[in-house]
């Protein structure tokens, strides 16, 4: 409540943020939006965007980090965005990757489906009411008001459908499968749930990993500094720990030869 008060007096009050936004709803619905929503839609947000993402991260840093061959993939096509800008006469090399090269980055953008689909954030069902009058789900007669749920988890080592080697982090099989394949795989991806109460934040997870791990990767060089450290525990959220990096500057020059 404090950093929303903050927030009211702060030079940055008009800022189209989520906060500012918040707060024109309380305005403009006051008899619906009191100050304790505007508070829990802040809290939502933070909790609901702050770990998961964090835990989708922690994921491709360690893999990357410990399969060379997956992480030179990676530097080979952000070497091609460097390049490319230098093609078209734009000598800024260091500029941050922007959305839309992160985009055309394809074997990363297998690697951030790999790796929503081997770690999914959370841990536990989605859990859904039966509404009123029940429901028949998959041949079972289920009376209203029974909590019914799937968890990520589950559906992802499915090896009839991701093959296999779903136990393992392979970035290629979202690049080697038929697109119909392909498209079966996404659709049943269950990492920000799915349906009406799905993630409203998904596009905004998607932007971060598509920025950040190409622009942490192509400044540092890492090292794990002890992989026995790496474990991850169960509660609400698989939250990982034990990521200690050693980390050295990776020359730019290093990216740009071909
Ligand atoms: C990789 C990152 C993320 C993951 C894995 C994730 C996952 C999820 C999941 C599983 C749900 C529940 C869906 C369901 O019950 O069907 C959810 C809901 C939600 N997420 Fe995310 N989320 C992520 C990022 C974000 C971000 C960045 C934000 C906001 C900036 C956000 C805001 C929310 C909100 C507000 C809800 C509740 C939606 C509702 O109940 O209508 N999430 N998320």
């Amino acid at each position: 409540m404090r950093q929303i008060r903050e927030h009211q007096r702060s030079p940055h009050k008009n800022r189209r943020d989520f906060l500012s936004r918040f707060l024109e709803a309380r305005e403009k619905f006051p008899d619906v939006v009191d100050e304790d929503l505007v508070h829990d839609y802040a809290n939502t947000n933070v909790a609901g965007g702050s770990d998961t993402t964090a835990i989708i991260l922690r994921t491709l840093i360690y893999q990357l980090l410990t399969q060379k061959q997956i992480l030179d993939k990676v530097l080979g096509e952000i070497g091609g965005v460097l390049r490319a800008r230098q093609e078209k006469g734009d000598a800024d090399v260091d500029r941050p990757i922007a959305w839309a090269e992160g985009l055309k980055m394809s074997y990363y953008q297998a690697c951030i489906k790999e790796a929503l689909r081997f770690h999914p954030a959370t841990a536990q069902i989605l859990p859904r009411v039966v509404p009123k009058g029940g429901v028949e789900l998959c041949g079972f007669a289920l009376p209203e008001g029974t909590v019914v749920g799937c968890n990520a988890w589950t559906i992802h080592r499915d090896r009839d459908l991701y093959g296999e080697d779903a136990d393992s982090f392979i970035p290629e099989r979202w690049l080697d499968a038929s697109p119909e394949q392909a498209r079966k795989m996404e659709s049943l991806l269950f990492t920000f749930g799915a349906g009406k109460r799905a993630c409203v934040g998904k596009n905004i997870a998607i932007l971060e990993i598509t920025k950040f791990v190409p622009e942490f990767i192509r400044r540092f060089e890492g090292e794990i500094v002890d992989q026995g450290r790496w474990k991850t525990t169960s509660s609400w959220l698989a939250v990982q720990s034990g990521l200690d990096v050693k980390l050295k500057s990776r020359p730019v020059e290093s990216l740009l030869a071909a």
